[in-house]
């Protein structure tokens, strides 16, 4: 198991799955599909960005310049992973998972992930998931990873019921959307509960 000096998210593999691939970003042949991911409103919505409103925020050239910088920087990262999840049945990018936020004196970081419309519905954020949260404990030697998710979002929270996340607690009134409070919940995986069952509880 990795300890705190070697718990290093420099390294960017490539994890193959029966539905997915995880790689790192290439920025030129991923960038159109990264675009759409993101602007997408049911994206921006069931993630909390934006301004809190249904409306779409501008993508004008230096939002383009921001969006470029991001992605072709992501490899270069030694305190957080970023991979795309590439759907295997069209070889296309349609979405990223992320493990952020790391604490290295505690072995523990923040699991994201979000897919473009083209990549949903199919057991490929399963997957993904599975694959990531694999990569953080059996590679990585984390200890917890943990991750927030809206009230608003049932799809997300089964994903995370189904692969092991137990939830810890409620966020009240985390975000505002359309004018509405919305619930988070935190919910975690621990290494003893993954090393148990591998992300099938
Ligand atoms: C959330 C996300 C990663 C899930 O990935 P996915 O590939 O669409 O989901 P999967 O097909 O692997 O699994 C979805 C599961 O939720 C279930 N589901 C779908 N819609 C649902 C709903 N409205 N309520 C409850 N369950 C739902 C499906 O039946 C399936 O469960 P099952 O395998 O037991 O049948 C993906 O939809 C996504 O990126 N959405 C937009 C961004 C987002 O929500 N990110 C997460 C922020 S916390």
């Amino acid at each position: 198991m990795a300890d705190q000096q070697t718990l290093d998210f420099a390294v960017k593999p490539t994890l193959t799955g029966e539905l997915v691939v995880l790689r790192p970003f290439i920025v030129g042949s991923d960038a159109e599909a990264l675009r759409e991911m993101l602007q997408d409103p049911e994206a921006v919505k069931l993630t909390g960005s934006g301004d809190g409103t249904a409306a779409m925020p501008d993508w004008d050239a230096a939002a383009e310049a921001t969006f470029l910088d991001w992605y072709g920087t992501r490899n270069q990262q030694s305190d957080r992973l970023d991979l795309a999840v590439v759907d295997k049945a069209s070889a296309r990018c349609v979405g990223e998972v992320v493990l952020n936020d790391l604490d290295r004196s505690n072995r523990s970081c923040n699991f994201r992930v979000l897919l473009g419309p083209c990549g949903r519905n199919r057991g490929l954020g399963t997957e993904s998931t599975r694959l990531m949260v694999g990569y953080g404990f059996e590679r990585l030697g984390l200890h917890r990873i943990s991750l927030e998710v809206y009230a608003f979002n049932p799809r997300a929270r089964r994903v995370y019921d189904k692969i092991g996340f137990v939830a810890e607690g409620m966020l009240r009134d985390a975000l505002r959307w359309d004018g509405e409070w919305v619930d988070a919940t935190v919910m975690s995986i621990l290494a003893p509960e993954w090393n148990r069952h591998h992300g099938r509880p």
